[in-house]
Parts: structure tokens; sequence; C-alpha cells
């Protein structure tokens, strides 16, 4: 069996939503301090609703496959939907990850829950703190 489905190489080779909202309503900015990858991502919300998003990953091929597909999973989504996202969604979307590559994709949830924490506090609305825990 090959290490990466074609999934992953498909989003790792060609990921969607690179770049940088220059004004997003929130930035998630999370990092893995064992290998030192950084991971971003913004938002725009209307309505409660994530009608864009963008990110900016500096990190191995299962982090920028992670990343690209959480942002295909929650454009258009309410907030409500992508705070549901799972690492366990995220790699089950890309047809799995090698084992040691799975904290790749708790960074992607980690950064979706970022921006809209982000979001939350730069508009003083209220959550509760376990919505938003990893
Ligand atoms: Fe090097 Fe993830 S381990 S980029
Ligand atoms: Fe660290 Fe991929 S190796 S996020």
């Amino acid at each position: 069996m090959a290490l990466y489905s074609e999934k992953v190489m498909d989003h790792f080779t060609n990921p969607r939503n690179v770049g940088k909202i220059e004004d997003a309503d929130g930035i998630g900015e999370v990092g893995n301090a064992q290998c030192g990858d950084i991971m971003k991502i913004y938002i725009k919300v209307k309505d409660d609703i994530i009608t864009d998003v963008k990110f900016n990953t500096f990190g191995c091929a299962s982090a920028i496959a992670s990343s690209s597909m959480a942002t295909e999973m929650i454009k258009g989504q309410p907030i409500s939907k992508a705070l549901e996202l799972s690492n366990k969604a995220v790699v089950e979307a890309l047809d799995g990850l090698p084992p040691v590559k799975v904290h790749c994709s708790v960074l992607a949830e980690e950064a979706v829950k970022a921006a809209v924490k982000d979001y939350y506090d730069k508009n003083g609305i209220f959550y509760e703190p376990e919505l938003l825990a990893p």
C-alpha cells in the first residue's frame, strides 16, 4: 500500500484555498512544537456562515493536505458546523493518513477553532470555552 492516499497526494500537490484574506474576520494560527509546522487559517464570516476561508501552512505534506481538506469542509458552512470538524473527519475525508502523521490533521482542527475564537473575541461574542477546546 502506498504511504499516502491519492486524496492526500492530490491535496498536497494541488492544495485548495491557499493564501491569505487581507480583511479576515478571524485568523487562527497554531503550531506543533515537535515538528515545527505552522498553520494559519483565515476566515470571512457573514450571518454566522463562513463565506470564505484561506490557509497558509508551513509544514509537511500531511499538514498541507489536512489544511486544504479542512478549508473545503468548512467553506460555506455555519460556524457551528465548522466547530464540529474533528481531525478524525479530516483524516477520513483524506482516505487516511499514516499513523505518525495523524497529528498533522489535529493542527487543522485546532487552526479552524482558533480562527473562530479570534472572530468571536474580536466581535465580543460570548461562547462556552468547551466549544473551542481542542
Ligand atoms: Fe517536518 Fe512536519 S515533520 S514538516
Ligand atoms: Fe507535523 Fe505534519 S509533521 S504537522
